[in-house]
């Protein structure tokens, strides 16, 4: 079964790309490698033993998705390609809205022309915006999203549930994904962020490598267990699954329309419990000072993870220590990325 993977190269596509090789499933990866490199899919055939159809292909090119279409039959598409940093979209808002929801829309006619209407897509937890805890699939979404990133999530489920009521043929799972960190086991793949990073656990990483001088903890009086942020941090081996009984799902005709899944813990971490779960893990020390809030952080978010659970059978098994060794071991390996 030939499944196209829109931004294979990039840090959860590459640990998906794994799984589905793993798996049985043939692989065939579009991306334009604007926040990656081509080695991740080399290391992802390492670590396999099995090749993948590349393409270097950019989501705002449709002839270029049609070629891809007209040279291979695609029996489901999931969909990760986008421009994913927060700052940086409500600095190019325009850039977003044209990479990621653009792009999907390019997408999405592409397949229905070439009649592949299945798709899991990459959504977030940020469409939930200012909600009660935990965040439950049923809740409303879009209200208080706080970046241009955020809204072109909102908006492109939106699309996709058009989509679905045009044609009943579409299947479509969005994945609500939380905070997903760590890396493959073998140590081979990993998140590789480009200049510094905006992200907690790959900045507390390259801390503790000594590539960076001290973390920065964005806030110290939160009403929350010890005063900092709390997420729910899901190791992306356990995300990359997920992805897998999503596609499932949809080959077995099981999914009505479009249907939507938190893929989280559960359960939350503040910033300071991932900072000591590192430094077991790591046995180094990470500095750190305490520093202001960060704009747009809410105190405190996990999912509701039952729907997952009940309807693909996920639910995670890798948890925070095994999330900080992994990405640990990445970091060692490869101190300088994929460069
Ligand atoms: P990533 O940046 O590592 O991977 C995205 C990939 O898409 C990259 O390889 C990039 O080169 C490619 N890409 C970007 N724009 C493209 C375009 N126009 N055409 C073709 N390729 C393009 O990001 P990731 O962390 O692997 O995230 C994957 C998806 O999951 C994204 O859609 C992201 O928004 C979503 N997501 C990520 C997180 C997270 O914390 N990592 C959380 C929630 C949702
Ligand atoms: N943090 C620090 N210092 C840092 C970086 C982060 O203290 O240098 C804190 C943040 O304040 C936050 C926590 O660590 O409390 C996690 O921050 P991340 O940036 O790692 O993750 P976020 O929860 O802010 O972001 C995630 C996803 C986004 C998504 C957003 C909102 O990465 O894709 O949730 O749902 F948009």
């Amino acid at each position: 079964m030939n499944i196209l993977v829109t931004g294979a190269a990039g840090y959860i596509g590459s640990h998906t790309c794994v799984e589905l090789l793993n798996n049985g499933y043939d692989v065939i990866s579009l991306d334009n490698y604007s926040n990656s490199s081509p080695k991740s899919l080399e290391r992802v055939e390492e670590i396999t033993s099995k090749s993948i159809k590349k393409y270097e292909c950019d989501l705002r090119d449709v002839e270029g998705i049609e070629k891809i279409f007209e040279e291979n039959k695609i029996d489901a598409v999931i969909h990760f390609a986008g421009l994913k940093a927060v700052g940086e979209s409500c600095k190019i808002p325009f850039t977003y809205y044209e990479n990621n929801v653009s792009g999907t829309v390019n997408l999405c006619q592409v397949m229905a022309k070439m009649g592949c209407k299945k798709l899991v897509f990459s959504s977030s937890a940020t469409v939930y915006g200012g909600n009660d805890i935990p965040y439950v699939e049923t809740f409303k979404t879009g209200v208080e999203i706080s970046s241009p990133y955020g809204r072109t999530k909102f908006m492109i489920e939106e699309i996709l549930k058009d989509a679905a009521v045009s044609d009943n043929e579409w299947k479509i799972s969005l994945l609500r994904y939380f905070n997903p960190i760590g890396a493959h086991p073998s140590g081979k793949i990993g998140e590789d962020p480009r200049g510094i990073p905006n992200n907690l656990m790959p900045y507390i990483s390259q801390v503790a490598i000594g590539k960076l001088k001290e973390l920065s903890v964005f806030g110290d009086d939160y009403e929350t267990k010890d005063g900092t942020c709390v997420r729910d941090y899901i190791h992306v081996c356990d995300l990359a699954r997920g992805h897998l009984l999503a596609l499932e799902r949809l080959q077995k005709d099981e999914c009505e329309g479009v249907e939507m899944y938190n893929l989280g813990a559960g359960k939350g971490y503040s910033v300071l419990e991932v900072i000591s779960a590192f430094e077991k893990a790591s046995g180094k020390t990470v500095n750190r000072k305490f520093a202001p809030r960060r704009e747009g952080d809410l105190p405190e978010f996990y999912a509701d993870a039952k729907k997952a659970k009940e309807y693909l059978g996920f639910e995670t098994e890798l948890g925070i220590d095994k999330m900080c060794e992994d990405t640990w071991r990445w970091q060692q390996n490869n101190p300088k990325g994929y460069e």
